[in-house]
């Protein structure tokens, strides 16, 4: 097992990394108040690992209670989020209870907002069962649900007690869904690790082989870059945003097709290549940088051109972002690989080309 830690003063957390953790309830009784947890999962992820995670703690004498939503980004939505609340409010949960999110980032991020709103805030551990969740949503304490208008535009900050992945759950996602959360790990090296994107270039093929040696590493090193960022901007007020490297235009793409049509990571590389080829525009990102990334992204199985929306709409879309300050749109681009920075200098007509050359011709999928 590894554990790094998120250096937040009074409020930091471990996240412990490694295989079987599901079965370690010594790593969560530490963190909670009274022996009293819900536990919020989905119809897909409950029959698969509830009862391997509630054994453990039931033998501990922890009371348990638990709830089963219905799978899918389509309902991270007010709905489904006051299901949760019916739930801990007919169990009697109170302040001193802890909320376990057990799934992916969907659950997560609907479970932590769920804890930051219950009782004005309650405790929440998340235990991760997907990549992306486990190198990106389980860490850094954002927790919201969509809105038709806007990918999670409402929501919370509030840091979980504990993060608990457990890398074993991977060997039954998705390969679909494996892509997915390699795409945030692209986008680590991306941000701020040019070395960590040349091991990923070698060592993409392991990952997707889920080879247990690079599969370790690949999340260390993200939960690493991800924990040092959040330590340092919790409530993004600066360097956090870079954390965001395609969501602007991937956002768009999932909120244009109706949530749950593309899955987050590949609205995340989709528009992770717009927003390099609209630092190529802007003469900071060569040719061959760009082509790497394209490579890199379809070897990882994911897309590397966004649905024919038309530029009007992504502009549309893109206006909702959580970066639009004084009504202007920031972005951000890549000032070379390993090198991410905000912007809002940005021409709206360059914004607008770079989107056109990397979507689907007009018709196509
Ligand atoms: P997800 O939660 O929808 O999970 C993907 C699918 O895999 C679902 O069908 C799920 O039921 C299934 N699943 C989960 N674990 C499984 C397992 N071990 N075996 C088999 N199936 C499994 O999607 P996701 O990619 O984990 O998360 C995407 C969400 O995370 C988006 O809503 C995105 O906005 C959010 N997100 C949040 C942050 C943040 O900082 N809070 C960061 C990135 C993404
Ligand atoms: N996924 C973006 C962030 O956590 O800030």
């Amino acid at each position: 097992m590894h554990t790094l830690k998120v250096a937040l003063g009074a409020r930091a957390y471990p996240i412990h990394i490694g295989h079987g953790l599901l079965e370690r309830p010594d790593l969560i009784l530490p963190h909670l108040r009274t022996r009293k947890v819900a536990v919020v999962t989905n119809d897909v992820v409950g029959p698969l690992y509830l009862e391997r995670l509630c054994a453990g703690l039931r033998r501990e004498k922890v009371e348990i209670v638990s709830l089963l939503l219905p799978d899918g980004e389509a309902h991270k939505e007010w709905g489904t989020l006051n299901r949760i609340f019916d739930m801990l409010l007919r169990e009697r949960c109170e302040r001193a209870t802890t909320l376990i999110a057990l799934g992916g980032g969907v659950v997560g991020d609907m479970g932590g907002f769920a804890a930051a709103s219950y009782q004005r805030g309650i405790a929440f551990i998340q235990v991760p069962t997907t990549l992306l969740a486990q190198v990106d949503s389980s860490v850094g304490g954002k927790t919201a649900i969509n809105h038709p208008l806007g990918k999670n535009m409402i929501g919370a900050f509030h840091q979980p007690r504990l993060v608990l992945a457990d890398t074993a759950t991977l060997a039954t996602l998705p390969a679909r869904e494996f892509s997915a959360g390699l795409a945030e790990i692209i986008k680590y090296g991306l941000i701020r690790d040019a070395g960590f994107f040349a091991w990923l270039e070698q060592h993409i093929d392991a990952l997707r082989a889920l080879e247990p040696g690079a599969l370790a590493w690949a999340i260390e090193r993200s939960c690493h870059l991800k924990a040092d960022i959040v330590a340092a901007d919790e409530t993004e007020q600066g360097e956090r945003a870079l954390l965001n490297l395609g969501h602007t235009f991937g956002h768009a793409i999932e909120t244009g097709l109706g949530y749950g049509q593309w899955l987050h990571g590949e609205g995340v590389a989709a528009g992770t290549m717009m927003a390099a080829e609209l630092s190529r525009r802007l003469g900071w990102l060569g040719d061959e940088e760009v082509a790497r990334i394209e490579r890199l992204f379809e070897r990882a199985g994911l897309p590397v051109r966004g649905p024919a929306l038309g530029v009007p709409r992504y502009l549309a879309l893109m206006a909702h972002d959580k970066k639009v300050e004084a009504g202007k749109l920031r972005f951000v681009l890549l000032r070379g690989l390993g090198r991410a920075v905000v912007t809002a200098d940005v021409d709206i007509a360059a914004v607008g080309a770079a989107i056109e050359a990397r979507c689907v011709a007009e018709g196509g999928t």
